[in-house]
């Protein structure tokens, strides 16, 4: 099978499998992160055959949309890219970037696996949970939860551990300043901190003028 034909069947298969995804997991967010994926990696050194596979299966089973459960992402993926002539050590790399990959895995026990494929991956998943797209996929997941959009008596909670921040019901508001924020300053990658600061910047903007919105005064 040549890498194309690969690409070709994962694509397929995550279209077939995230049909009924929540609409900022859908495939539509993966069709973006592969692309942010292979901008960024052309300034970098990595194996394009790793980034694209893990850029498309990154989300193939969210552990939010499956009760917390962190391994059948993982399981998933792993049994899809066996059924294909595959590299076992392409395999296991694709599979330690989707262990590695999720912000909350941060918050958790350090894992010692790091890759420069899972590196330019992170950034491109991190590039779309900011700027415009990031505030669109922020409220329409605070919606599919039922959140508040905004309450100012409940403050945002910066040191949340990795159960707190799985578990929380704060309003959707505070995820920015718990996560979407902070994201800039946590790029792996050249490419990514450069767009990353544009998608700052535009977030921090449309801050201003909802709270100018919240006082009356716009
Ligand atoms: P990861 O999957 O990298 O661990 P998250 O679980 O924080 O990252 O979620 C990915 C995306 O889902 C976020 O960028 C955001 O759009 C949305 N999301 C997750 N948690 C929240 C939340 N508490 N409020 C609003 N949006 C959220
Ligand atoms: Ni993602």
């Amino acid at each position: 099978m040549t890498d194309t034909q690969i690409i070709e069947e994962t694509v397929a298969f995550v279209q077939e499998t995230l049909q009924r995804a929540e609409g900022g997991h859908d495939w539509f967010h993966i069709e973006r992160v592969y692309r942010n994926a292979l901008m960024i990696a052309k300034d970098e050194k990595v194996d394009l055959l790793v980034v694209s596979l893990a850029a498309l299966l990154h989300d193939i089973a969210d552990a939010k949309f499956h009760g917390g459960d962190e391994s059948i992402g993982p399981k998933m993926a792993q049994d899809f890219l066996t059924t294909l002539e595959i590299e076992n050590t392409v395999i296991q790399h694709v599979v330690n970037i989707i262990l590695n990959i999720s912000y909350k895995t941060s918050l958790g026990p350090q894992s010692s696996f790091k890759s420069k494929e899972l590196e330019v991956v992170q950034d491109a998943d991190r590039l779309d949970a900011i700027g415009a797209m990031g505030i669109a996929r922020a409220f329409n997941y605070g919606g599919y939860k039922n959140r508040e959009l905004y309450n100012p008596d409940i403050p945002p909670n910066l040191k949340m551990t990795k159960e707190e921040y799985k578990n929380s019901k704060a309003p959707t508001l505070n995820h920015f300043y718990e996560k979407l924020l902070l994201l800039k300053d946590k790029m792996n990658t050249d490419t990514g901190r450069i767009l990353a600061e544009k998608r700052h910047r535009f977030m921090l903007d449309y801050l201003d003028q909802l709270y100018r919105e919240c006082e009356g005064n716009a």
